[in-house]
């Protein structure tokens, strides 16, 4: 391999980046990539650029997303200095604390006893599948009995992003489906055994925007089980906990959009277009993952705007700016190293179990599953049937194969590879598409008029496809003495 070229001038254009992987790369850097990849780029990354910005509304209680205007805060942000926005980070988290959930309280107190003593383990018997069953492949069946697994409006933790029907979504069959794998079957999900396993544990999810939808998932599939009892949301900085109290138990999400050191960590501003890692670094993450008793892991999204990663040359903290473009893979099987490398050194399997997600697809090409006159996900109702073909939507294999070789290479600390990507492929109906926001607000009805430029079908609506991710990491969980 050559070496990568030195780079000093930044804010250079994608164009230059597209010259250089042509004339540096091997010929398996094929120049497919390079014109898929501007395709990419123009077509949806766009869209999660721009969006990128209102992600942070994501992590906001309803109270605020109804009551403070976003743009206001974000000028906030960037307008003050770093002592003011401290301030106004502890002013948020002070402002979740007080969620209204406290009024609950007393009466949820006298419910969760009656609760607790009503709960009998072995009411919650469960047929677990056989350890060694492929839980990932097989097929999706229609199930409107037992799927959704919660409803939408008893969830009061799901964000603006995700509450697909409330914002406007007239057809819900997306919610009904149920993932049937084909040597065995997933165990009946019962909310109050999840719970029980997680009583005393701290369960995070690291990663973007991907997984901290399957996150929001997993409150709202926790919190069912005891919907009455006194719960919090609270968020300091890239660290957003969920706690139910009486459980002392915690589902927490950690932003980590590369899992390594990047430009992007800011958990508020990180609409960078010009994205650079630092491969090697993770220690500044990585604190916030210890004496965590569930890992969920995931990086994907961030790496798909350009053919190449920047990598820096130095150090963020002493100013660097000079960085190389290394090929998507290569950069990405560095960082994956780093991770997994941090992992053996510093995780205690004996304690903590720790599990990859492999990549959440996009669905911006509807003749890629036959449907020319689609437009991106928007009106698909339905998953995709037809299995016989292999579906070419995009997704860059080639990480997926880096991730699976590098989690299964890692025999100190076993990590359980989710393999979601197949099967999410297939889900094109279960976008949120133009129910959603962007920037913070809920769409118009003249953005929702115009999928073509806004429909995000790279999120997920919940209940829906994240849920199912989730039901795999509750086999997992439950199986466990
Ligand atoms: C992942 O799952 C798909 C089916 O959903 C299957 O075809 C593929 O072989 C699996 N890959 C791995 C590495 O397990
Ligand atoms: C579930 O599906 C069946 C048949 O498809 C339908 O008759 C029934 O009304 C549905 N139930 C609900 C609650 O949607
Ligand atoms: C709550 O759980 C944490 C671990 O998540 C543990 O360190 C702590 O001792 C627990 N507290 C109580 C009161 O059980
Ligand atoms: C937020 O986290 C920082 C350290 O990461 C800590 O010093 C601070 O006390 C936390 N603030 C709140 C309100 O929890
Ligand atoms: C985990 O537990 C096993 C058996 O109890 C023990 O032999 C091993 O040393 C433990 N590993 C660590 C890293 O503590
Ligand atoms: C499924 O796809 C195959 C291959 O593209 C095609 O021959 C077949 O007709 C399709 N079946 C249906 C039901 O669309
Ligand atoms: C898989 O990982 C092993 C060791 O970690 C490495 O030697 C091998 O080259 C990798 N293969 C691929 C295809 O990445």
């Amino acid at each position: 391999m050559q070496p990568p070229r030195r780079k000093n001038n930044p804010p250079n254009s994608e164009t230059a980046t597209t010259m250089k992987g042509k004339r540096n790369s091997s010929v398996s850097i094929s120049i497919f990539v390079v014109v898929f990849t501007i395709f990419l780029f123009g077509v949806f990354i766009y869209n999660e650029d721009v969006k990128s910005m209102a992600e942070f509304t994501f992590l906001r209680s309803k109270a605020e997303d109804i009551q403070e205007a976003k743009p206001e805060q974000e000028e906030t942000v960037s307008k003050n200095s770093r002592t003011q926005f401290e301030n106004r980070q502890v002013e948020d988290s002070e402002e979740e604390n007080r969620e209204p959930i406290d009024l609950k309280a007393a009466v949820a107190e006298e419910k969760e006893e009656k609760m607790s003593e009503e709960y009998d383990e072995e009411k919650e018997d469960v047929v677990l599948p056989p350890e060694d069953c492929d839980l990932f492949t097989g097929e999706w069946v229609l199930d409107n009995l037992t799927h959704p697994l919660y409803k939408e409006d008893q969830c009061e933790f799901l964000t603006s992003q995700v509450t697909c029907m409330k914002n406007g979504r007239r057809d819900s069959l997306y919610q009904n489906w149920r993932w049937q794998p084909r040597d065995c079957s997933l165990p009946e999900f019962k909310p109050r055994l999840l719970l029980e396993k997680l009583r005393g544990k701290r369960l995070m999810f690291v990663g973007d925007s991907l997984n901290r939808n399957q996150w929001e998932s997993m409150i709202c599939l926790v919190q069912s089980a005891v919907p009455q009892v006194k719960k919090s949301l609270n968020k300091n900085g890239s660290l957003s906990i969920f706690t139910i109290e009486d459980f002392n138990a915690t589902v927490e999400f950690y932003w980590a959009p590369f899992l390594v050191e990047s430009n992007s960590d800011d958990p508020k501003m990180h609409s960078i277009l010009n994205r650079i890692i630092m491969p090697e670094s993770i220690e500044k993450h990585a604190v916030n993952w210890k004496n965590v008793d569930y890992l969920i892991f995931n990086t994907y999204i961030w790496w798909m705007n350009t053919a190449t990663m920047k990598v820096l040359r130095g150090s963020f903290d002493e100013g660097s700016t000079e960085y190389d473009e290394v090929p998507r893979p290569i950069a990405y099987g560095r960082v994956l190293n780093t991770w997994s490398k941090w992992v053996e050194d510093n995780i205690d399997p004996n304690r903590t179990k720790v599990f990859f997600s492999s990549m959440s697809p996009l669905h911006i090409k509807s003749e890629a599953w036959n449907n020319p006159d689609g437009i991106k996900c928007a009106k698909e109702t339905t998953p995709i049937v037809n299995m016989s073909n292999t579906l070419e939507i995009g997704t860059d294999r080639r990480l997926f194969v880096v991730a699976n070789n590098v989690t299964e290479s890692m025999k100190v600390v076993p990590v359980k590879f989710l393999n979601i990507t197949t099967l999410s492929e297939f889900r094109k109906d279960a976008h949120t598409s133009v129910y959603t926001i962007r920037q913070g607000k809920m769409l118009t009805p003249e953005q929702q008029a115009d999928p073509a430029t806004y429909a995000d079908c790279i999120h997920w609506c919940l209940p829906g496809l994240p849920d199912t991710w989730n039901e795999f990491l509750y086999t997992r969980i439950i199986s466990q003495s």
